[in-house]
């Protein structure tokens, strides 16, 4: 399953540390190799020797060896492993990852780390819903970092509520599915839109939606980790994208996103446009700001261009082209009606009935239609869960 997989596994100070000598054994036995490296406190919850044993390698927890002098290279194990699994990870360790504050060997190979990362985290309930623990967490994950999110359960201060590492067991096969799944977009050409479109009103006010972009970036990070080649197209977002297979295009309006779109366009196996481009743009802006008028103005608004009609007209036969449809009433019936008019393959259907789903939030439900009906009915899941279900589909139900 992991043969010849070189992991490293990154212990910090949680109880939960206990369980770590269970994930090392499973992952020697699925064949990977394993590197544990722990920081200082964490070796009070389980020993170096423990680990040691069952790695078949010495543990490191201190940047210099002590008898020789020598420092110990964080570098190399950051180019040396496939993958790095940080597991418990305390709250502390959270706040020194998205800082970078490398006061241990943990954090150093951390930040030297060429591979994807894993990061379980696990503490006390309260801490874990502190705001700056889930400002830490979704920073971590706009890094591109994978979080393997705490269950609910008993905690070890009695207390029962979020905050509990995920079984070693299911930690095995986040990193499993994740190296099966890793190919399944090798060297495809992928083209992804994100975020609002923002139609210039005058020089200091424009017309835009509520959309951040979260679940385009989320698209862009799950297509380019499965090896595609990402263009991501973005509006005016916050949020990054971090990830070397992912070639970022800035624009502002639903005119420049369509502009952008048509150039790439041809070139792309699969096209997604999850972007929230504007209907609609003012007619003529006006050079400089509007003053206030008593008796109110009135904007004239044009019709924009159809980026992914236009694509869909010009799609060839072994292009994917796939829409979302962000609807508030009779949703499938619209949703279908989009799928046909703009000729996808697929469309994604967000509904604002759901709670959870479409703009902004961490999460998002979605059910996707073909030609043939719902190939896919969601549940509420993160919104990186919800982009690896609707690149299952793309991989699954055609071949490419
Ligand atoms: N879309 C597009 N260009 C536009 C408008 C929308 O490419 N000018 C794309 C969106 O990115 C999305 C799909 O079309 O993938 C559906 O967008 P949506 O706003 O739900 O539908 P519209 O076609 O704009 O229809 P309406 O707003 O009337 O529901």
């Amino acid at each position: 399953m992991l043969k010849g997989k070189k992991i490293v596994v990154g212990i910090t100070g949680s109880i939960a540390a206990y369980k770590i000598p269970l994930l090392v054994r499973l992952l020697i036995r699925a064949g990977a190799e394993v590197r544990v490296i722990m920081t200082p406190v964490a070796t009070d919850f389980v020993t170096p020797l423990t680990l040691s044993t069952l790695s078949q390698h010495p543990v490191i927890i201190d940047p210099f060896k002590e008898t020789s002098g020598e420092w110990n290279n964080h570098v190399e194990l950051g180019s040396w492993a496939d993958l790095m699994m940080f597991a418990p990870v305390t709250a502390n360790t959270l706040g020194k990852m998205v800082n970078g504050i490398a006061d241990n060997f943990v954090i150093t190979a951390y930040l030297s780390a060429k591979c994807p990362v894993f990061i379980a985290p696990a503490m006390d309930l309260d801490m874990y819903g502190h705001p700056s623990t889930q400002r830490n967490i979704s920073t971590l994950k706009s890094f591109g970092n994978h979080i393997i999110e705490p269950q609910v359960g008993e905690l070890a201060s009695g207390l029962t509520g979020p905050g509990r590492m995920e079984e070693p067991e299911e930690m095995l096969k986040a990193i499993t599915g994740f190296f099966s799944a890793q190919q399944s977009l090798l060297k495809k050409k992928v083209l992804i839109t994100a975020g609002p479109t923002h139609e210039r009103i005058d020089p200091v006010r424009f017309i835009g939606n509520y959309s951040t972009g979260k679940m385009g970036m989320s698209l862009a990070i799950c297509a380019a980790e499965r090896g595609a080649e990402v263009t991501l197209i973005t509006g005016p977002v916050s949020l990054d994208a971090c990830h070397p297979g992912i070639r970022r295009i800035g624009v502002v309006s639903a005119g420049e996103m369509y502009t952008a779109c048509m150039a790439e366009a041809p070139q792309a196996d699969i096209v997604i446009m999850a972007a929230a481009v504007a209907d609609y743009s003012v007619s003529s802006t006006s050079p400089v700001k509007l003053k206030k008028s008593a008796g109110g103005i009135t904007l004239n608004l044009v019709p924009t261009k159809d980026i992914l009609s236009e694509i869909g007209r010009h799609k060839t036969g072994a292009q994917i082209v796939v829409g979302f449809a962000l609807e508030t009433d009779n949703e499938m019936e619209n949703a279908v009606k989009k799928l046909k008019s703009k000729n996808l393959d697929y469309i994604v259907l967000n509904s604002l009935q759901d709670s959870g789903a479409g703009f902004g939030g961490d999460t998002n439900k979605i059910t996707i239609f073909d030609a043939s009906g719902i190939v896919l009915g969601g549940t509420l899941k993160s919104k990186d869960e919800v982009a690896g279900d609707i690149l299952d589909v793309i991989c699954n139900h055609r071949p490419i």
